[in-house]
């Protein structure tokens, strides 16, 4: 049975759409825990778009489950990741320009430099899974380099017309496969829905899926009828208060 690590960068993505503290993902992350999150996901991005060191920082002191640092393979993200020690670290791929993680890593474009990281990290007692595509040249480059665990990118099964979505499916089957007879575990995650979830969580094998966005996504629409509802409260009858000056004298 697969277990959810809940990405919440979507949390963060609102409240630096305003520069402001609320929605704060650190909340966001007990409230998915209460929910049953097996792990928290955040990806701290070079240019901090969303996710922000303090909420790495404090998360690393609060979670309860198990934290997943989704970060690039650069000087500065290894020393982040040795000094909090993240539970696991994902490395991913990151441009500048993208919306949202767009492939997997080229592991085998980079061997000797990922290998020493996932050494390093490793070495400081730090789980490391590579997010890569389900394709054999890439996982047995993930299995010379030392590490433990792949995240398989679901990302084109997820975005696949109706009539491939069984042949994106069967290659992730196959990879799952391939990494574990290789040695790997198997992770995956990217563009996951609540349409589209159950035939990955069922590939044989499959330990995590990591699912961020479809999760707030529904979260919204599950909550916002609450939230409309007390806000018109408040709203329709307001306190009236000396102390706010919202009172004739
Ligand atoms: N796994 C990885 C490596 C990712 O980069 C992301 C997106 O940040 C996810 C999983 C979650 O993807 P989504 O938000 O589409 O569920």
């Amino acid at each position: 049975m697969a277990s959810l690590g809940v990405n919440i960068d979507h949390i963060a993505n609102v409240r630096q759409a305003r520069r402001t503290v609320e929605p704060d993902p650190v909340t966001y992350a007990l409230l998915a825990e209460l929910g049953g999150a097996d792990g928290i996901t955040v990806h701290l991005r070079e240019d901090r778009r969303h996710i922000q060191d303090r909420d790495v920082e404090l998360l690393r002191q609060v979670v309860r489950s198990r934290l997943n640092l989704e970060m690039a393979a650069t000087p500065e993200m290894e020393a982040i990741a040795l000094r909090l020690r993240p539970d696991m670290v994902t490395l991913v791929p990151e441009k500048r320009e993208e919306v949202t993680t767009e492939g997997g890593l080229d592991v085998g474009g980079q061997q000797a430099p990922l290998q020493a990281l996932v050494g390093r990290l490793q070495d400081a007692g730090i789980g490391v899974s590579l997010f890569v595509d389900a394709e054999a040249r890439q996982l047995e480059a993930c299995q010379a380099t030392g590490a433990r665990w792949v995240e398989l990118h679901t990302g084109t099964y997820a975005e696949a017309s109706w009539s491939r979505q069984p042949l994106e499916l069967a290659r992730l089957t196959e990879g799952s496969f391939i990494a574990r007879s290789l040695g790997l575990r198997v992770n995956a995650g990217h563009g996951l829905t609540y349409q589209n979830v159950e035939p990955v969580a069922a590939i044989e094998g499959m330990e995590e899926l990591n699912i961020g966005h479809t999760i707030v996504a529904r979260a919204l629409a599950v909550g916002l009828q609450q939230a409309v509802s007390e806000m018109r409260a408040l709203v329709q009858n307001p306190r009236r208060d000396p102390l706010f000056g919202n009172t004739a004298p």
